[in-house]
């Protein structure tokens, strides 16, 4: 990371009574009031200690969610509370401000301990945020005297709170988090150890397109799943009846598999049904029928990934996305047996990333945890992006730290 300062380049004593300023992602999933899934939050457990350790007041600042205002729907607060019950064993005690802005704010900042840490409220209750206000970085910049980027996931916006504030500081660092997440990406996007395999699943093409095109020509194969392959499908003139298709994406896959025929596979069957809430399925070959939905790739695909896994020895699977609707028990199947398979590979060798929250969400599902795999990314949206090598403004802000 030329140019980038990371935390371990400074004294321990550099960080004695500083205010840091951390940018974490805590944009969790919330279902009534408890966080559901963590991954984001533990992930920035080793930079907040460290911190803590060396005597630091930490101040934390994310967003939740797309929040139009004020809506306490979107509180932080609930993640304050997963956040305390995380840190509790190491004793580092958490602060919760009701706003990210204003007198309460300044107070709590004002008033911290060493070796405290306090969460701010969603940032994104203030437009300003997302607008990158200059005022808006300036008050956040006021807060502390070092800025640690620690939200891979988010840097890909150009924020305030991820870009315009860090311009106002001289000490800007990259976290533990952000440091390990361009170390294993810049591998698969550079240099992936061969055979390299992708999976790639979920619905979106659009998201997708800038890191396969970037991939392709890297890869040994490319296994398309879940809703995406209908429009790989379609584009090769097979019928897909009322399955998910991104008709602006049809000439794009259409090039895909002429420029990359010997590498791409499709699947050959499918688990269908007449909608998601139909409570059986069938399984056809090939085409699918006019009123029916294809929601999971069918047993005889499954077998035929599987085995492309395991294929050719070690090497680097990535896999994006699930291959099917895997939030529903009857089209989950496949999807399992994906993430079961990986962390196979991973148990003999191979090198395997996942990103998406999604494929991360369908892997537990499976019974895999996040140790089963090489490197789980925290960022679905930033991991593309910075696959398809795209700018990374979060990021590139770090660079030519003064200090
Ligand atoms: C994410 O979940 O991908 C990040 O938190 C960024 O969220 P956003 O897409 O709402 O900016």
């Amino acid at each position: 990371m030329t140019g980038i300062k990371s935390l371990t380049d400074f004294a321990d004593s550099f960080y004695f009574n500083k205010k840091v300023l951390i940018r974490v992602d805590f944009n969790v999933k919330v279902l009534d009031g408890l966080v559901s899934e963590d991954y984001r939050i533990r992930s920035t457990m080793s930079t907040i200690e460290y911190l803590v350790r060396r005597g630091a007041k930490i101040i934390l600042a994310s967003h939740l969610d797309r929040p139009k205002g004020k809506d306490m729907r979107y509180s932080l607060l609930p993640v304050s509370k997963k956040l305390s019950e995380i840190l509790s064993p190491f004793r580092i005690p958490v602060l919760f401000s009701n706003d990210c802005m204003g007198k309460e704010t300044l107070d709590k900042i004002n008033t911290l301990n060493t070796g405290e840490v306090l969460l701010l409220e969603n940032l994104r209750f203030y437009r300003q945020e997302e607008e990158n206000d200059e005022g808006f970085s300036k008050i956040l910049a006021s807060y502390a005297d070092v800025y640690v980027n620690d939200a891979f996931s988010t840097s890909h916006r150009k924020h305030s709170s991820t870009y315009g504030t860090v311009r106002f500081f001289d000490t800007k660092i990259v976290g533990f988090n952000v440091a390990k997440e361009i170390e294993y990406l810049s591998l698969l996007r550079d240099n992936p150890p061969k055979p390299f395999k992708i999976v790639i699943g979920g619905v979106k093409i659009k998201d997708k397109i800038g890191a396969l095109n970037h991939l392709l020509p890297k890869a040994t194969k490319v296994l398309i799943g879940g809703a995406a392959s209908y429009t790989f499908l379609k584009a090769n003139g097979i019928s897909v009846g009322d399955s998910l298709v991104d008709d602006d994406y049809l000439s794009w896959a259409s090039t895909a598999l002429n420029n990359y025929a010997d590498k791409i596979i499709l699947p050959i069957d499918h688990r269908v049904a007449f909608s998601e809430n139909s409570t059986e399925y069938k399984i056809v070959k090939d085409h699918i029928p006019n009123n029916m939905k294809g929601f999971d790739i069918g047993d005889k695909t499954v077998q035929k990934f599987i085995q492309e896994i395991h294929n050719n020895g070690l090497g680097t699977i990535f896999w994006n996305g699930p291959m099917g609707f895997f939030e529903k028990e009857l089209f989950s199947h496949s999807t399992k047996s994906i993430a079961l398979s990986m962390a196979l590979a991973y148990w003999r060798g191979v090198k395997t990333l996942v990103g998406g929250g999604d494929t991360l969400e369908a892997m537990k599902e499976a019974g895999v945890s996040e140790s089963e795999v090489t490197h789980v990314s925290t960022g679905g949206g930033a991991s593309l992006r910075f696959l398809a090598g795209d700018e990374m403004p979060g990021i590139d802000i770090l660079k030519n730290n003064g200090s």
